[in-house]
């Protein structure tokens, strides 16, 4: 990371504690917004808000892991999510899986070459009379088959 893109971020998180105030309920929206700006919240970010919140950084860290709309990691420009909850499993959420994985060329958890698409599961998205259901992005789609999730993807690839 150059020492530009540092002290961007260190600013960045000064005027999201300026708007939220210093102390730990201040936390989650100035993740959120660190997220927002970056999306994802480097080692160095965690650093830096525990520093300036006065938590520990293990604190922060395990916020992040909490929260599946929190990324530790770089992802690609669009976020595919497919729900591996209970009712979309049942209703064939592992053929949308393996014909994404297929179309894509990754593996659930992965992020194409380019940078362009993020594949990750997420719990349930209340829309289980509609099962199988995924998100793209902000998104969501249900009664999905396996050619039709390809078909979605393939709109963003
Ligand atoms: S189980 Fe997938 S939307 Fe509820």
């Amino acid at each position: 990371m150059f020492v530009e893109e540092k002290s961007d971020i260190i600013d960045e998180i000064d005027k999201l504690i300026a708007k939220y105030g210093r102390n730990r309920s201040a936390l989650l929206p100035v993740l959120h917004g660190i997220q927002k700006k970056y999306r994802y919240i480097s080692d160095f970010a965690q650093q830096e808000i525990a520093k300036k919140l006065n938590i520990h950084p293990v604190e922060v860290y395990s916020v992040i892991t909490f929260y599946s709309f929190l990324n530790k990691e770089p992802k690609g420009r669009n976020l595919v999510r497919i729900c591996k909850s209970i009712v979309c499993d049942m209703k064939g959420k592992d053929a949308i899986v393996k014909a994404l994985e297929r179309e894509l060329g990754i593996k659930m958890g992965e992020t194409t070459k380019d940078k362009k698409i993020t594949l990750e599961y997420l719990n349930c998205l209340g829309l289980c009379d509609k099962a199988p259901a995924m998100a793209i992005n902000d998104r969501v789609y249900t009664n999905l088959t396996p050619e039709k999730a390809v078909e979605l993807v393939n709109k963003i690839k």
